[in-house]
């Protein structure tokens, strides 16, 4: 994981930003916070995201989960989303993820002037409907596509994004959506296959690459 790091480091622009989606497990509570520490020597952590996939508000279930069956630990609703910078003062752009005011007295009151606010560091981001792994595109660990968009619009400046642990191709198909060129690294054949497709099927600007290369 270390040598990862580096080569992440070594490669990232000086603006660029790591965006490192973890979970831990009910036995190992410890895994996403282990494995992000391992770039700590080399990047610098400028947000902690937390992906909520369902939650439970006022009795109302939002959004899926894999329930798991036991009597010690509660069912994981979220993953964590690490946000990597060289020096952890890269500019975001908080308002293109951002939500709209509720109270709309608030939109005159600062200087940007538009009914936008930040939306805060926990992203309720559900799978789109309650899936087989048919339905994930074949592959048991796809994120649905709002999660790599959501990362793409936070960064605010259009650039390259590289996937190097790809799987299915949903962060080129989020690549392709947003209008960025992407490089995508799968080491599997079938989901190497599968994210060429997938991308293929999207339409975005003809001209941007969209390269799937074998890890
Ligand atoms: C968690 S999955 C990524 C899923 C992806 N986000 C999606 O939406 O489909 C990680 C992927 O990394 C691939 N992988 C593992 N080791 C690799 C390596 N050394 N080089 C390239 N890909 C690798 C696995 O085959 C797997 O498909």
């Amino acid at each position: 994981m270390e040598e990862i790091a580096r080569q992440i480091a070594r490669v990232l622009a000086e603006d660029g930003a790591l965006f490192l989606n973890l979970s831990s497990t009910g036995t190992d509570p410890w895994i996403a916070a282990d494995v992000a520490g391992r770039f700590r020597q080399r990047l610098t952590l400028q947000n902690r995201i937390i992906w909520v996939k369902s939650i439970s508000i006022n009795g109302e279930t939002r959004g899926h989960f894999k329930p798991i069956n036991s009597c010690r630990f509660l069912n994981r609703t979220n993953e964590e989303i690490y946000h990597f910078t060289k020096r952890g003062d890269a500019v975001i752009d908080r308002l293109a993820i951002g939500v709209p005011y509720q109270d709309k007295s608030n939109v005159s009151r600062w200087k940007q002037g538009r009914d936008r606010r930040c939306g805060g560091n926990s992203w309720h981001i559900p799978y789109e409907t309650i899936r087989g792994k048919a339905g994930r595109h074949n592959h048991p660990a796809a994120f649905p596509v709002g999660v790599p968009l959501r990362c793409l619009g936070m960064h605010g400046r259009k650039g390259l994004v590289l996937d190097p642990f790809l799987g299915s191709g949903t962060t080129l198909v989020a690549a392709r959506m947003a209008g960025w060129n992407g490089i995508g690294i799968e080491i599997d054949d079938v989901y190497a296959e599968t994210a060429r497709q997938r991308t293929a099927e999207i339409r975005g600007d003809e001209s941007r690459v969209q390269t799937v290369w074998k890890g």
